[in-house]
């Protein structure tokens, strides 16, 4: 009842040219991919250019990072109102953002409750570092990164929420987690504070992602989970392997 969901994050990657290029060689081969929704979140010098190439066509356009102020004196931030101009999606809380540019959960949050006061739907990223998976904290830190991101959100908008499980261990080492530690993170963490937060059958319509290493080689190992609905991907995006990525999605 869930329609898989893959979404490309090309993080800071791409001129306009080879934004450009990128999606007119992928576009072909995602379009005849059918029942998923495919998504892509290119830098935000190429957001105009590529929602150009991508009008009228079934992929969607996500930007990768938004402030929740309206306007203002906030030098080198972008808009909710900017970014719906474009964007149907904005991912949000990703673990590079928190780790690099000092994001929290409060001001993820701030960012969760703009997109949904503008209607744009959020690709909430949660998931532990190394020592706290080593440590044996994964549980505790999603849950409180998931419910932390998600207070104030109102029932009626969070069916369309998406939620991305990143351990941030698996991301660009090539160290994907197993399909099985992400389906217990998604299924016995995740979906039970959705529950918690939505109640059983809003928690049931949201769409909770994997992300970390996915290639076309490992997806289906993913997608063949109860509580992995699909992907967001990092530099498997930028290749042709996004377009198998989405075909394991579609099977
Ligand atoms: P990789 O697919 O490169 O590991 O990146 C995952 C990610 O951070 C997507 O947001």
């Amino acid at each position: 009842m869930r329609t898989p969901f893959v979404a490309g994050n090309w993080k800071m990657n791409k001129t306009v040219a080879e934004a450009r290029d990128l999606v007119s060689t992928m576009g072909v081969g995602l379009k005849a991919v059918k029942g998923v929704e495919k998504v892509v979140c290119p830098p935000f010098t190429s957001l105009l250019a590529v929602a150009n190439l991508l009008g009228g066509t079934d992929i969607g356009l996500g930007a990768q990072n938004m402030h929740w102020e309206e306007k203002g004196a906030f030098t080198g931030e972008i808009a909710p109102e900017m970014v719906k101009e474009f964007c149907k999606y904005v991912i949000l809380g990703h673990s590079e953002r928190r780790q690099y540019f000092g994001e929290t959960d409060e001001t993820v949050n701030k960012r969760v409750l703009a997109a949904q006061k503008h209607g744009i739907i959020p690709i909430v990223c949660v998931g532990e570092t190394l020592q706290e998976y080593e440590a044996g904290k994964t549980a505790e830190v999603v849950r409180r990164q998931t419910l932390g991101a998600l207070a104030g959100v109102e029932a009626g908008f969070a069916p369309s929420l998406v939620i991305a499980y990143e351990p941030v261990w698996a991301i660009g080492t090539g160290k994907a987690s197993s399909g099985e530690n992400a389906q217990h993170v998604h299924g016995q963490v995740i979906r039970p504070v959705l529950v918690e937060l939505f109640g059983q059958e809003t928690a049931g319509a949201i769409r909770i992602l994997y992300g970390g290493s996915v290639t076309g080689a490992n997806a289906a190992e993913f997608f063949s989970q109860t509580d992995i609905d699909g992907a967001l991907v990092g530099g498997a995006s930028l290749k042709d392997d996004f377009v198998l990525i989405a075909q394991a999605a579609a099977a």
